[in-house]
């Protein structure tokens, strides 16, 4: 592996996901297989999950790690090829990928859609520049349409707490938010669960469709109470309208998720990626039940870093 931007890097999702259990049961076991390397974290948003967790599996395997929270203390990137950099931005990405890439064996690095240029978002604009100008492997940290890591700790948290004997069902339902959140989770998610044995339901209110190119293999069903029937895991989470990009709409139903509402579900488990604004998105009492799996998540997140590093270092920048 020498790139890891979204499940289709990946050749054999529930090999990787077992491999990652194996991982969580003994993670020292490749405490040298790091050694003498650099990991590089780089963040244009912020992160307390993604960054902790990549460091702490960084460290499992012995790889030394140098964070850069690129949004606060380097200077400002400019994008455009062919700039006259007489404004705000001091250093061209092309030059900064390329610079970090003589400090680092592999670069992981966090950019976070705009929501402001639909086109430039949804082209991956910042990651793929990055990703060119690198010359190590490149692992996205979330970028402006996915979130593999978060979408592999959920898969392994699945395969730990899905039933036995039965396809488990998986609903994404929409939550209400403040404010103009990405699509990267909700995608992502999509795109990992159309590649695992399950019957995935999109619940939503209309005008909030994620782009079918991620969603093409769920079923949408906009009544939230019909998706939750049945539903072995609820997993919570707000995005902001696609087509009408960035936007927050008026919605009428309320969405936000309770245990009454749940009692139509087959004892679900809950799932949220984290962070999460309680009592706007889900009530405490969903997200403190006994039920509910978002440590569990935020634990697997660790393994699920673990196993794409190892896989970098082991075939040591190969396809
Ligand atoms: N879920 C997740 O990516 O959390 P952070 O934004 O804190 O990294």
């Amino acid at each position: 592996m020498k790139r890891f931007f979204s499940a289709d890097d990946v050749a054999n999702i529930d090999e990787l996901v077992q491999n990652a259990i194996q991982i969580k049961k003994a993670p020292l076991q490749k405490s040298d297989l790091g050694k003498g390397k650099t990991l590089g974290l780089v963040f244009l948003n912020s992160s307390l999950r993604t960054r902790l967790s990549t460091q702490k599996a960084a460290q499992n395997l012995g790889l030394n790690t140098i964070i850069l929270n690129a949004n606060l203390e380097a200077w400002t990137w400019e994008f455009e090829d062919g700039a006259i950099m007489n404004g705000s931005t001091v250093e061209h990405i092309k030059d900064a990928a390329n610079v970090l890439s003589q400090y680092c064996d592999i670069i992981g690095i966090r950019c976070f859609a705009g929501l402001e240029n639909k086109e430039d978002d949804t082209s991956e604009k910042v990651y793929s520049l990055f990703e060119k100008f690198a010359t190590v492997p490149v692992i996205s940290l979330e970028s402006a349409t996915l979130h593999p890591l978060q979408s592999l700790a959920d898969c392994i948290t699945i395969e730990e707490h899905k039933p036995e004997n039965k396809k488990p069902k998986i609903v994404l339902t929409w939550a209400p938010h403040i404010k103009s959140i990405p699509h990267a989770v909700g995608n992502s998610f999509a795109q990992w669960m159309s590649k695992i044995d399950c019957e995935f339901v999109i619940t939503h209110p209309k005008g909030y469709e994620l782009d079918s190119k991620f969603t093409q293999d769920a079923i949408i069903e906009y009544n939230q109470e019909i998706a939750l029937q049945d539903a072995d895991f609820v997993y919570i989470k707000n995005w902001s309208s696609f087509e009408e990009y960035g936007k927050i709409l008026p919605t009428e139903e309320d969405w936000l998720l309770t245990n009454e509402k749940l009692n139509a579900t087959n004892n679900a488990k809950i799932m949220h990626c984290l962070p999460v604004r309680r009592n706007v998105e889900a009530s405490d009492e969903v997200l403190d039940s006994e039920n509910s799996l978002i440590y569990h998540q935020a634990n697997n997140r660790t393994f699920a870093a673990q196993i794409i590093l190892e896989k970098i270092l082991e075939s040591d920048g190969q396809a």
